[in-house]
């Protein structure tokens, strides 16, 4: 049996987290697809065609990871494409409460489970909001992004005078 998981998320911009959690699930099963949300009701710093193309970057060494966009109930991304899998990574519990619910709901609303894997400790605080609030005031970003992001990240945000 071939074994596909989704691991969704804005993704604005990827993390080392994010790409620490693609990598070590890839490791395991034998097709990972990572799907970027497109929401109409949040902007984002990166277009969802900016963040489609570092991720792809990112993960071009990995023959069993897609990228993808979706819009829409991730339920309905899953069903369409016949996968019965999402793959988190949690943090910490707040991630683990915040998470719970949608787990079950996804669940209920189409029998698509979920499966959490524990964020590596030294990725453990990395956030991308946080990431995008130290780049903004110029601040160091290393251990947070990789360098392509982090080029990507001070493109948006000019050196401060
Ligand atoms: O990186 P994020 O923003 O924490 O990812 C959250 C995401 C995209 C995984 C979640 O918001 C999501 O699944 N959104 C799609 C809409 C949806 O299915 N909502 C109902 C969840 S029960």
């Amino acid at each position: 049996m071939s074994v596909t998981a989704v691991v969704p998320g804005s993704f604005d911009p990827i993390t080392l987290g994010h790409l620490d959690v693609v990598r070590r699930v890839a490791a395991h099963l034998d097709r990972v697809v990572v799907a970027v949300l497109e929401n109409p009701r949040k902007q984002g710093l990166f277009t969802v065609d900016e963040r489609l193309e570092i991720i792809r970057a990112e993960v071009a060494d990995l023959a069993n990871v897609e990228v993808d966009r979706f819009a829409g109930l991730l339920v309905d991304y899953c069903t369409s494409r016949g996968i019965g899998l999402i793959v988190k990574g949690v943090r910490a519990a707040s991630d683990v409460d915040y998470e719970m619910p949608m787990a079950h709901m996804n669940r209920q609303m189409a029998g698509v489970e979920t499966l959490f894997i524990p964020a590596s400790p030294e990725h453990a605080h990395v956030s991308s909001s946080l990431v995008k609030e130290i780049a903004s005031w110029g601040g160091p970003l290393d251990g947070s992004v990789s360098a392509a992001v982090e080029a990507a990240l001070r493109s948006r945000f000019p050196a401060r005078a």
